[in-house]
């Protein structure tokens, strides 16, 4: 292993959530590399900790914490954070990425689905955040501090039956800009990050039949990007001199007009 205390993000502190797959994973694994310690939040520990243990026996510089949690519980974000702050120690960098897209025509009334995508994708966001917000307002002893935001294009472009998805990635790309209102005074950077067509397993809990084969079409007719190259981005995002903030970053595939 290289301990190396000249990495980029040696010494600094992540929290990365969503990391038992698709974007969350590898921006994790790629955190690690560049020598950030990464505490790696989900509710599949298996996949958690199969994470670890690849960081572990890789080169990758810094330790991969696996903390199992659901976001949409407000004792299990508090219970991870402890155990964050106890293993690891304050956080600097808070990558939210977690997310669900459960896409149903507005007609279907599916107030279950609604729920669990505003729960997760926003209120989860919202939850996590404030469990760590203290440590990146309270750290200008420590260096740069970071929040990355897992947006989406659907916050602006049309898609029909995404429309509870869309709103609250809508929401996602306001809130990271009030966000930042709040928090730049403090020297915290805020990225909004609205990705397009995404390789990953996102798609893999539609219901309906319908729109899961339009979306699997999609994938078929276009190069998707993938979890790799928004993992890279994000590096870019957070390497950058402290006084350097990329506010928000729209990333497509090329052949996705
Ligand atoms: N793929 C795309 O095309 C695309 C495009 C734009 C934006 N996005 C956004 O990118 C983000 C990452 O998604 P992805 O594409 O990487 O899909 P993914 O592979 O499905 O990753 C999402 C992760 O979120 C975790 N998660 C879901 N609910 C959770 C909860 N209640 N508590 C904790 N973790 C939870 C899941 O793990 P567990 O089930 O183990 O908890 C999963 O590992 C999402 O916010 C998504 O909306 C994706």
């Amino acid at each position: 292993m290289n301990t190396s205390s000249s990495l980029p993000l040696s010494g600094r502190i992540a929290l990365v959530t969503g990391a038992g797959s698709g974007m969350g994973a590898a921006i994790a694994a790629h955190l690690a590399t560049l020598g950030a310690s990464v505490a790696a939040l989900g509710r599949r520990e298996d996949r958690l900790t199969a994470l670890a243990t690849a960081a572990a026996d890789s080169e990758a510089a810094g330790r991969i914490l696996a903390v199992p949690a659901d976001i949409t519980s407000d004792a299990e974000v508090e219970a991870a954070v402890a155990r964050i702050h106890r293993d690891l120690g304050p956080v600097d960098i808070l990558v939210n990425s977690a997310g669900v897209m459960l896409p149903n025509p507005l007609a279907d009334g599916r107030a279950d689905e609604w729920g669990r995508m505003i729960d997760t994708n926003l209120t989860g966001l919202l939850r996590v955040t404030r469990a760590v917000l203290p440590d990146l307002t309270e750290g200008a002893d420590r260096g740069p501090r970071d929040i990355v935001n897992i947006s989406s294009i659907a916050a602006h472009v049309t898609f029909p039956d995404y429309a509870v998805y869309a709103a609250t990635k809508a929401a996602v790309t306001a809130l990271s800009a009030m966000q930042r209102t709040e928090v730049a005074r403090h020297g915290v950077r805020v990225t909004n990050v609205e990705p397009g067509l995404t390789q990953t397993e996102l798609g893999m809990h539609i219901g309906n039949e319908r729109l899961s084969a339009e979306l699997a079409s999609m994938f078929a007719a276009i190069e998707a990007i993938s979890a790799d190259d928004i993992a890279d981005l994000v590096d870019f995002v957070v390497t950058r001199p402290a006084n350097v903030n990329l506010r928000q970053v729209v990333v497509l595939p090329t052949q996705q007009a």
